[in-house]
């Protein structure tokens, strides 16, 4: 299979986040993408979709996604409105009823996209009701590879600012996943930098944000004093073949496209 993997639109119907303009480089991501990735199964795009203005961003976001030439799935993020999505995005329709969390069975493989949003807060979660659900499902298909969705990491990532807001109980969830040997690799947001690595022996990749970027970690850095820094973004090429994995990175447009100041 083939899927295209974005991240972190931080979409907002109107204005700027930190100088970019998140609607030029959603476009710009949609459009490279049908021009180059048509064949692509479908594309997942992996939280944060609005920024911290919610109010008619899924209303505004919806006819960019909908100019995809696939299925674009939408996961939610730390900074996402679960009603809000529901309301405007089409979401496959085995989603739970409460959470934006689903699997997707394709070409002898499991694709599990989670919710991990724990609401008021930046960093996230996997409460009882969404672990018990991935644990059936893990067991339901003991037999396939799975392949893990979430916006949060479930573990330091040496990010210093982001390693504060990553999921809470994230040694646990690594504990109930590690008890199925069928969970092949995780994919995650959040942190707007591409890291890869292993995690409990599980291969794991992070992906840059379709807007702004995170900066390294050194020179250090702190919220107060955030600034992004001139890279430009990218999106993911996902190959899964035979459990094969393959990931492309992929810049979309130039690092002033969609800057304003
Ligand atoms: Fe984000």
């Amino acid at each position: 299979m083939k899927i295209i993997w974005m991240s972190d639109p931080h979409f907002q119907a109107t204005g700027t986040i930190d100088g970019l303009n998140p609607r030029v480089r959603l476009a710009s991501a949609i459009e490279h993408m049908n021009t180059h990735h048509s064949d692509a199964d479908f594309a997942i795009l992996s939280g944060d979709l609005v920024g911290d203005e919610i109010a008619g961003d899924y209303s505004a976001i919806a006819p960019y996604l909908r100019r995809a030439n696939i299925p674009v799935h939408p996961m939610v993020g730390n900074n996402d409105d679960r009603d809000g999505l529901r309301a405007h995005l089409d979401l496959p329709p085995q989603t739970m009823p409460d959470f934006i969390q689903y699997a997707i069975d394709l070409d002898g493989a499991r694709l599990i996209c989670l919710d991990t949003q724990k609401l008021g807060s930046h960093a996230g979660e996997v409460c009882s009701k969404r672990l018990a659900w991935l644990t059936q499902s893990l067991t339901e298909c003991r037999a396939k590879p799975v392949y893990i969705f979430m916006h949060h990491p479930p573990m330091r990532l040496h990010l210093p600012m982001q390693d504060d807001i990553m999921l809470d109980g994230g040694d646990h969830f690594l504990d109930v996943i590690g008890e199925h040997d069928n969970v092949k690799h995780l994919f995650m947001g959040h942190v707007h930098r591409p890291t890869c690595g292993t995690v409990r022996n599980i291969p794991f990749a992070t992906i840059g944000a379709l807007s702004f970027q995170a900066p390294a970690p050194h020179p250090a850095w702190e919220w107060d004093s955030f600034v992004s820094p001139p890279e430009a973004p990218h999106y993911g090429v996902l190959y899964i073949h035979e459990g094969n994995v393959t990931l492309q990175y992929v810049q979309f447009c130039a690092y002033d496209a969609g800057l304003e100041h």
